[in-house]
């Protein structure tokens, strides 16, 4: 009997991925490998989900423990550019794809398979991801999307389908939310969520305390960055790694690191999304008190915009792009001196940086200070600011002398009418200007 072809599943251990594995036996004819990738989710038992995927027939299942590599080379990266998508999103899942993506391309290779197989719906950002980041390191590879693709209808006929197919399905209430999370937090959306007005309720969380029910006493917290890597906490020297999982506790313990938003996928559409994520925002509000130390202040303002350039690439699947490529070497770049100590407070809810020190601080409490060793030059200040505001008096002047008096322009509407009524006198004048401009074409 000729050999069957190969498919490299994504795996989970879930209903859709597990009924994946069954619909690529049966409408394609394939031997199926799965691989589950240990980004730091919440499981029982990687182990379990192994002996499912075998028993859901699947030929081979590597289980892949990615979490080292996901701290040092993916975590790493949104750090040196505090990664937040929309200035709220840690980026939670948009950082693990690329990295499951790599071990499903490898396994490929290993296994001499054709192609990839993942279970993210058509609706999402994740089906963007895995779809973008095999298509740049193995555009060779073809894709399989069976949960984009099926017609099992809802939910009922899906696990109606798997129980046929001898898939075992969670006997108890399945979950109405969808959840997606990793080392960095965790996604949680659908179900009353798909509502943007009502309350998340208190069930979807289950990295962080309720803020009303974490300790009446705060706790103190010191981090220590090595050019911009966390490697220290209290003095004690830790990995990048367990001081995530040291962090997420500690705020996640203190009710920190909730988000509640609106968010735009690429696709698209709008939706609301909850997530947790105590020990990224805890260490990234850190990791910028320190930068603030640090950073010259050219490279720090400069740098927003690559932070924002850089958090919309890897939002958008881009991670392996030569943009995202090219944006991390400025990054590592100014990471150089982001080395030091932040002190952080948390309390119900709050994390706040309430000091922070560093051998390379560009801090000069001589220049700074208002007391007798003052440095700074006031009598520079006079020079400065003829300089710093020559040009725009010049054309001050210039409208000055045209007889336009500025306090009369009107850039801010305070009401919606007065909007629309300043507007629609710009366009007014416009148009004047347009016309008579074509009178002396004419
Ligand atoms: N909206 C987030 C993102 O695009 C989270 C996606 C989580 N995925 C999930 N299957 N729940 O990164």
């Amino acid at each position: 009997m000729a050999q069957k072809e190969k498919a490299i599943l994504a795996y989970s251990g879930g209903l859709d991925t597990s009924v994946c594995i069954k619909w690529l036996q049966e409408k394609y004819d394939l031997d199926v490998i799965a691989v589950v990738g240990d980004v730091g989710q919440e499981h029982s038992g990687l182990e379990a989900v192994k002996a499912k995927a075998l028993a859901t027939g699947a030929v081979e299942c590597l289980v892949v423990d990615m979490r080292e590599t996901f701290a040092a080379e993916y975590l790493s990266c949104a750090m040196a550019a505090n990664a937040m998508y929309e200035n709220k999103y840690p980026l939670v899942s948009a950082l693990s794809r690329p990295l499951i993506v790599k071990h499903l391309v490898d396994a490929a290779h290993t296994y001499g398979a054709k192609y990839i197989a993942h279970g993210c719906t058509g609706k999402g950002n994740d089906q963007v991801r895995f779809e973008a980041s095999i298509l740049m390191l193995d555009p060779s590879l073809e894709i399989i999307a069976p949960v984009r693709d099926w017609d099992l209808g809802c939910r009922a006929d899906e696990m109606a389908w798997a129980e046929a197919h001898g898939i075992s399905v969670p006997t108890t209430q399945a979950s109405p939310y969808s959840i997606d999370d990793n080392l960095w937090g965790r996604a949680i959306e659908c179900g009353v969520l798909e509502d943007p007005w009502a309350e998340p309720p208190a069930d979807i969380y289950t990295m962080t305390t309720d803020p009303m029910q974490a300790p009446d006493e705060p706790t103190y917290v010191e981090v220590s960055f090595e050019a911009g890597i966390p490697c220290a906490l209290d003095g004690k020297a830790m990995s990048f790694l367990d001081i995530v999982y040291a962090m997420n506790d500690i705020a996640g313990s203190n009710g920190f690191g909730r988000i509640d938003m609106v968010e735009n996928r690429l696709v698209g559409v709008k939706s609301r999304e909850c997530y947790e994520a105590p020990g990224a925002l805890a260490l990234i509000q850190a990791h910028k008190a320190l930068e603030d130390l640090t950073l010259e202040r050219g490279v720090l303002h400069y740098k927003l915009g690559i932070e924002q350039t850089w958090a919309e690439q890897v939002y958008n699947g881009l991670w392996f792009s030569p943009l995202k490529e090219a944006l991390d070497a400025f990054l590592a770049n100014t990471q150089q001196c982001v080395t030091g100590t932040v002190k952080l407070k948390l309390y119900k809810g709050n994390c706040t940086v309430v000091g922070r020190k560093s051998d390379y601080s560009l801090y000069n409490y001589e220049l700074a200070t208002y007391d007798a060793t003052d440095q700074f030059d006031h009598q520079a200040a006079k020079g400065f600011i003829d300089l710093h505001v020559l040009t725009c008096k010049e054309w001050a002047k210039n409208r000055l002398d045209m007889g336009v008096d500025l306090h009369q322009f009107k850039a801010v509407a305070s009401t919606a009418d007065e909007f629309t009524a300043t507007n629609s006198a710009v366009v007014e004048e416009a148009e004047a200007v347009m016309k008579a401009a074509d009178k002396v074409k004419a």
